[in-house]
């Protein structure tokens, strides 16, 4: 089942004179995990906001299109019911944190959403559980690492039992041993709890070797959205995409020759060592 349905979508803020986005048209299955990549300015956020309701609701300008959200038109629900169906984790947790203790945190849009106290309870639990910081849970959020804000971040929109998790460049403050870290916890996500998760990252190393879908946007636009595998056959990129070293060091391979047949492009160094000894058998 498609849970995410674009439509010719275009959005123009208000006190510009171009659309940030327009002619987007995109389908993604349940259970999906998508990669938005493209360079700064291409439209990521203005695509994310789109999915929420962010855009209309909240920013002014210009819609045309639809999105279909778990069957629900976007423009025909209220945010916080979208939010409920796709949560978003943006680039800086600090702007979706506020309480006094990392708990209470997650626990403030269950109470805006008038649940029970005991649900809420183990909704928290359950959260803190899924990111493993249990132990963070008295602690200030503003006295955490980077990395421990954007699982808090993350933790908290869980909390409201989306099926969608869209995040924002979510790794991008983060060295990169917190962001791998970061990147297993919302691989897992994906892998053992089923959510459908569209993330936009510039660095694509550790994200693409798990990525169903690919999706590049250029100027407002996608202009690929496949496979990684066969998208990464070609010459990206110009269109700003860190790809993987080894994608690089396969496609050389490839041209110099075609020695080494890899059938697929390898994703990560593991593919590309099982690649080869099926092309040296
Ligand atoms: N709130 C806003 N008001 C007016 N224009 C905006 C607003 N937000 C984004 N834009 C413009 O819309 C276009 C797309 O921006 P967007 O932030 O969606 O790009 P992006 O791909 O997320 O870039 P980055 O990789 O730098 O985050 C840009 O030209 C940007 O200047
Ligand atoms: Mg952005």
């Amino acid at each position: 089942m498609k849970i995410i349905k674009v439509k010719d979508l275009g959005f123009k803020y208000a006190g510009t004179d171009f659309y940030a986005i327009r002619g987007v048209n995109l389908e993604i299955d349940e259970g999906e995990f998508v990669v938005l990549a493209g360079k700064s300015g291409c439209g990521k956020t203005t695509l994310l906001r789109c999915l929420n309701g962010l855009i209309p609701h909240f920013y002014e300008g210009e819609f045309e299109g639809r999105v279909l959200i778990d069957g629900v038109d976007t423009r025909e629900c209220p945010p916080h019911i979208l939010s409920q169906k796709a949560g978003m984790v943006f680039q800086n947790p600090d702007n979706q944190l506020f309480a006094l203790s990392v708990e209470a945190d997650i626990a403030f849009p269950l109470e805006n959403l008038g649940l029970p106290r005991e649900e809420i309870r183990d909704r928290v639990e359950w959260a803190l559980k899924l990111l493993g910081i249990e132990e963070l849970r008295k602690r200030s959020p503003f006295e955490l690492s980077a990395g421990q804000k954007q699982k808090v971040a993350i933790a908290s929109v869980l909390a409201m039992k989306p099926k969608i998790l869209l995040l924002d460049e979510p790794t991008s403050s983060l060295d990169p041993v917190s962001a791998k870290n970061l990147i297993d916890a919302i691989i897992d996500l994906n892998r053992r709890h089923g959510l459908t998760i569209l993330i936009s990252e510039h660095r694509l190393t550790h994200l693409i070797p798990h990525a169903d879908k690919l999706a590049i946007m250029d100027g407002g636009r996608i202009i690929y959205f496949d496979d990684p595998r066969r998208i990464l056959k070609e010459d990206v990129l110009m269109y700003g995409i860190s790809i993987p070293r080894v994608v690089e060091v396969a496609r050389e391979m490839r041209r110099i020759g075609g020695c080494i047949p890899f059938r697929d492009i390898p994703l990560s160094v593991e593919e590309f060592i099982s690649g080869l000894k099926g092309a040296l058998r």
